[in-house]
């Protein structure tokens, strides 16, 4: 089934609980949560005890999306604060096979990120160690910024290696997408469609989160 995950980045966390139970009753699949370092991105977020304060208030699973660099120093905290999926960038972590077998030694759910830059094959070596691919279709940084198309060719070639291989692992694709996107990113293969703008800046989550469910569903292979 195709997911969706609500980026929180675009809420309001001035009412953070009123918002997470807006999304999850608008049908979100799981909440994304973007944790920036202002270090290998260049804007600042939040970090463990943000995700704690979220997993209080919701049984939804938690995919934590750390942009940081050293990520290994912090995936006991995030593991603790309630994070389902722990995802770190492949351009941050000298020893990603290591990173990623701690972070299923923790007991959650490994994930790796590409940006858009970022050639596939440097995931094909660990591909049996993760539950779920992210490639970023924006710089990673900020929300609302405009989609990359030319990471869409990156996506069928990460589906088509799974493929090959008979794995398990998710898609997930995180930057600029909404209706008007999903379809060219689903078609490629993609399984969870990342959105924080697409949701947050409709008055309607759940028509929103409908409306880029249906986009997506509709090429579904
Ligand atoms: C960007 C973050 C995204 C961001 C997406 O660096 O990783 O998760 O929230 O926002 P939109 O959907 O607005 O592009
Ligand atoms: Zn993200």
């Amino acid at each position: 089934m195709l997911k969706v995950a609500p980026s929180l980045l675009a809420a309001d966390f001035s009412v953070l609980k009123a918002e997470v139970a807006r999304v999850e009753s608008a049908g979100a699949d799981l909440l994304h949560l973007d944790i920036m370092d202002g270090h290998f991105v260049p804007n600042i977020t939040f970090g463990p005890q943000m995700v704690a304060a979220v997993r209080k208030h919701t049984d939804l699973p938690l995919d934590v999306h750390l942009m940081i660099t050293e990520p290994d120093r912090y995936l006991e905290s995030f593991a603790k604060a309630g994070a389902d999926i722990i995802c770190v960038h492949v351009e941050t972590c000298s020893h990603l096979h290591r990173t990623l077998s701690r972070i299923r030694e923790l007991g959650k759910t490994p994930a790796v990120a590409l940006n858009p830059a970022t050639h596939p094959d440097t995931v094909f070596y660990v591909l049996d160690l993760v539950g779920m691919v992210l490639l970023m279709t924006v710089n990673p940084g900020f929300g609302g910024q405009e989609f990359i198309p030319a990471v869409v060719p990156k996506i069928r070639q990460v589906a088509a290696e799974i493929r090959r291989r008979r794995l398990d692992v998710a898609i997930e694709v995180d930057g600029g997408i909404g209706p008007e996107t999903a379809a060219s990113v689903v078609s490629a293969g993609a399984d969870v469609l990342v959105a924080g703008s697409a949701v947050f800046g409709h008055e309607d989550l759940k028509m929103a989160i409908n409306q880029i469910r249906q986009a997506g569903e509709g090429v579904r292979r």
